[in-house]
Parts: structure tokens; C-alpha cells; sequence
């Protein structure tokens, strides 16, 4: 098998979304790769990007402040890409019941403009999206599959399955080299800290921070799969050069099941502050609550070599260790 480095050195590689969570986790990955990166961000409010997240590799990437709904910039950002990780959204899926237009124009008509720039700039180009677990709705049986039905509940959801299909007919149709993720609940460090409304681990862990009561809706027994964002990185980066991935689906995420409780006071635990409280579902999250969730994880574990590496407490440590240090460009 070629050594990653191999793979990367010279590639030219542009991430979207790039200075957010995962998209400057998988820089970090890819600089000392070799790799030729450029990251191509809006820098939306109320989203993740941050400058300090490309501290220590910001001299060794190109940045383009571009969205990718602008046609003219993209159809010449896109030449002479190898790999696209095509990772800018609105993440919010709560955000998206209350702004669908946004949520239809980033994360649908935006990837459409990416794909279609690809196709007639770049054919050759692998382009990697990162679709969401929440894509299958109220969940049937875990752990999830690929072949789980898809019934997605909010406007986030719809178009994410939208833009899904949308990049496997670009594979089908015109045999671009696309891959799709499902990811779970992604957490770690360089994610934004200063809302609650995506990445609920990562605000957790901010309330837990700053010794403030931490609030898990019912029982707390509600089961998910967190994935630490260097796990999810690893991932994405072994797809982007696998024969076996293109045109395919995945769901990633850690396939461990871990109850909200639980995660919460693993967090409790890790920053030695904070509190856990107990209280209704609100019902604007008990329309959208899916059911537990666990991801069934064999099918890219088995297409890459990959294992998740991090356990839950030890992904929650380190991304309490990063806050702690670096919470200023954060808070
Ligand atoms: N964080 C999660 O819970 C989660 C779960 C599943 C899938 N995803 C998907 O993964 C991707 C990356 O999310 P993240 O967790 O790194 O969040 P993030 O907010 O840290 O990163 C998203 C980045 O996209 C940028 N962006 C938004 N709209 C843009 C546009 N129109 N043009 C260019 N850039 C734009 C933002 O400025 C931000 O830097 C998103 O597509 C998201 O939907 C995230």
C-alpha cells in the first residue's frame, strides 16, 4: 500500500467550509503531507470559521474568502484541483426550520454550483461531501447502515439528502469521482464555542468550562455516536485517494453508542466544573428528536483500513486540554 505521503505530496487540494471544525482538522492533516492546500471559506456568522484554527500551518495554505454560491470564483478556484472536500454548510438544523432559503441556497444549490464547476473545470477532480446522520430521521434500527431508510425531518436534513443524490448523479450521469459521508456527532477541538445551535458536545464542554449547569433534556438516556473530528478527518482523508470509495456512501462515525447522560458528565468530569441538570424536552427539539442512534460503521472501516482511534473520555480530555489553552480565540 502507497504511503500517505506519497499520495498527497503535490496534490492540489481545496477544502470549502475550510476554516471551520473539520475542514482546517484535515489541513492540519494534509500540510505536512506534502499536499498543495487551499481553503476556501465565507467566513458566515453564526458558523465556525476561525483564523486561530489554521495556527501553525497558516503560512503553508492559500485562503480564498469565497462562497460557494459565487459561480465566477469557484469555476476558477476548482481548476487544476485534484481532491475537493467540499465541506462549507449551514449546520444548524435547527437554524434551518427557521431560515429553510438559507439552509436550501447553502447546502443544496451551493454544492450544485460546486459539482457543476467541477464538471466542466476539473472532471477528473474526487469531491467529498459531508452529509449527516440526521439524513435518516426517526431511526428504525441500530446500528445504522447505509441501506437505513432515509426520512429526514427538517430542512437541513431534506436538503442534505438532497445534495446526496444530487452528488451520486454527478457520479452516475457525468462519472465525477464522488464521495458522500453521513457523519454523526462530530466533537473536538476548532470547533466554534460560542453557540448552542450545532455541536452540542463542544457547548457542553464550554458551559462545563465555565462552571455553568449543563442542561440534557429528559431521562438523559438517549443514545448517540460522538466522533472525535481527527477520527472524522483520517476518515475523510483515506477516502479522498480509495478507487473503492468513488461514487459511493458512507455513514462514519465512532460506532459506539454513548447515552446523553453519560457524555455529560464524562464533560463534568474532564473540565473539574459544571453541573448536570435534568429538564423537559422542549418542543420545538421533540418534532426533530430521532430516536437513538449508533453508527454501523463496517463499510468504510472495511473500504479504507480505518478504525476510530479515540475513545470518548480521551477525545473529551483533549478537547478540554485545547480550550484551556487556547480559549481566548474561542470564548
Ligand atoms: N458539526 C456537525 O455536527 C456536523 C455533522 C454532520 C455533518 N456536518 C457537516 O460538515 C461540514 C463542516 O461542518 P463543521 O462541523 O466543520 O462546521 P463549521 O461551522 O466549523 O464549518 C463550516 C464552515 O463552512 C463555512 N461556510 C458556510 N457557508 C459557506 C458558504 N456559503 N461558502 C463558503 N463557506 C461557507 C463556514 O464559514 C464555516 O467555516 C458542514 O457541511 C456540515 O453540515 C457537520
Amino acid at each position: 500500500m502507497m504511503k500517505q505521503a506519497e499520495l498527497f505530496a503535490n496534490k492540489n487540494v481545496m477544502i470549502t467550509g475550510g476554516l471551520g471544525m473539520i475542514g482546517s482538522t484535515i489541513a492540519h492533516k494534509l500540510v505536512p503531507l506534502g499536499a498543495r492546500v487551499t481553503l476556501v471559506d465565507a467566513f458566515i456568522e453564526p458558523y465556525g470559521a476561525n483564523d486561530y484554527n489554521i495556527e501553525g500551518i497558516r503560512d503553508n495554505v492559500q485562503i480564498s474568502v469565497t462562497d460557494i454560491r459565487d459561480k465566477d470564483a469557484i469555476r476558477h478556484l476548482v481548476k487544476k484541483q485534484d481532491i475537493i472536500f467540499n465541506l462549507a454548510g449551514q449546520v444548524s438544523h435547527n437554524d434551518s426550520l427557521k431560515n429553510p432559503f438559507l439552509d436550501a441556497d447553502i447546502n443544496y444549490i451551493g454544492h450544485l454550483n460546486v459539482l457543476e464547476c467541477v464538471r466542466r473545470n476539473a472532471p477528473e477532480a474526487v469531491v467529498l461531501f459531508a452529509g449527516s446522520r440526521l439524513q435518516f430521521g426517526r431511526i428504525e434500527k441500530n446500528p445504522v447502515d447505509e441501506s437505513h431508510p432515509l426520512q429526514p425531518r427538517t430542512p437541513y436534513a431534506l436538503n442534505k439528502t438532497a445534495a446526496e443524490n444530487m452528488y451520486l448523479f454527478y457520479h452516475q450521469v457525468h462519472r465525477l469521482r464522488c464521495v458522500v459521508f453521513r457523519i454523526a456527532n462530530p466533537y473536538g477541538p476548532r470547533s466554534q464555542m460560542k453557540h448552542s445551535k450545532y455541536s452540542m458536545v463542544n457547548w457542553f464542554i464550554r458551559q462545563a468550562m465555565d462552571n455553568q449547569a449543563i442542561k440534557v433534556f429528559g431521562d438523559g438516556l438517549q443514545v448517540r455516536d460522538y466522533i472525535y473530528v481527527d477520527d472524522l478527518a483520517e476518515a475523510f482523508i483515506r477516502a479522498a485517494v480509495s478507487e473503492a470509495c468513488m461514487g459511493n456512501v458512507f455513514n462514519v462515525g465512532s460506532g459506539v453508542g454513548t447515552r446523553f447522560r453519560d457524555m455529560a458528565e464524562t464533560i463534568v468530569r474532564a473540565a473539574k466544573g459544571g453541573t448536570v441538570e435534568f429538564v423537559p424536552w422542549p418542543h420545538d427539539y421533540i418534532n426533530v428528536e430521532t430516536g437513538d442512534y449508533v453508527t454501523d460503521i463496517a463499510r468504510i472501516c472495511e473500504a479504507v483500513s480505518w478504525r476510530p482511534a479515540t475513545a470518548f473520555d480521551v477525545g473529551i480530555e483533549r478537547t478540554v486540554a485545547y480550550y484551556r489553552k487556547n480559549k481566548s480565540y474561542y470564548w
